[in-house]
């Protein structure tokens, strides 16, 4: 797990402006004022949100998503490489267009989350939820019983978003992504990123 710190994955509502890692931070606003702020683009009718498998053929796309959000499609976690061609990907497409990627693995009993991302355009919008919860159907189906995400020390936007999704904090690989990437890189808000913040949910 690395992350691209030079893309915009965030939408700033008060400047109205894409940014990226470094230049995102924290503001506690009330939760009635979060609904008052403006979003990045007009709403998408949630009828025009379609979740569905990627096509064979839509495997660029997923890649470059893949790229967008963290500059490779391997992704280390859970103390293996995932490589985004061989999960089982599920797009948000909104009006036709691919506004969100979720691509999972099954191992055993085990749902593993490799990638949750949704195109700054697109956040704040529900679809993030909508794909996990989707992805938890499609995990119970297949008889697992837990799904599992990895996250970074830093990104605390997310740790608020999973732990709102009933995942809970399981095990801190301390100091994991620094040792894979060769040293610290910088995340969320200037944070070093160090560790891997894996997150447990039952099925
Ligand atoms: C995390 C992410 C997938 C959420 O997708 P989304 O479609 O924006 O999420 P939703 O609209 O479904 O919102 C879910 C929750 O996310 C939180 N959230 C979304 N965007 C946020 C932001 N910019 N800042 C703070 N919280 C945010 C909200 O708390 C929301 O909870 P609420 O419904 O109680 O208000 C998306 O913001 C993203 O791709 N971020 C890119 C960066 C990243 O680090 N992803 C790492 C995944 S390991």
């Amino acid at each position: 797990m690395s992350v691209s710190n030079s893309n915009p994955l965030y939408y700033c509502p008060l400047r109205d402006k894409f940014i990226n890692l470094e230049e995102a931070d924290l503001l506690v606003i009330s939760k009635k004022a979060k609904g008052d702020l403006p979003r990045p683009g007009e709403a998408v009718a949630q009828a025009n949100i379609v979740l569905r498998r990627a096509f064979d053929e839509e495997a660029e796309e997923v890649a470059d998503m893949c790229r967008y959000f963290w500059d490779e499609t391997e992704i280390f976690c859970f103390n293996q490489t995932f490589e985004i061609g061989e999960c089982n990907n599920l797009l948000a497409l909104a009006e036709g267009e691919i506004a969100g990627l979720l691509a999972w693995k099954k191992a055993e009993e085990d749902l593993i989350m490799v990638v949750l991302n949704v195109y700054p355009e697109f956040q704040g919008q529900g679809i993030g939820r909508m794909l996990v919860r989707e992805a938890m159907e499609l995990g119970r189906k297949q008889g697992c019983k837990l799904m599992k995400v990895a996250t970074t020390n830093d990104d605390l936007p997310t740790l608020a978003v999973y732990q709102k999704m009933g995942f809970q904090l399981h095990k801190l690989v301390a100091g994991g992504v620094a040792k894979h990437h060769d040293g610290e890189m910088i995340g969320f808000s200037g944070i070093p990123i160090r560790d891997e913040v894996q997150l447990v949910r039952k099925l």
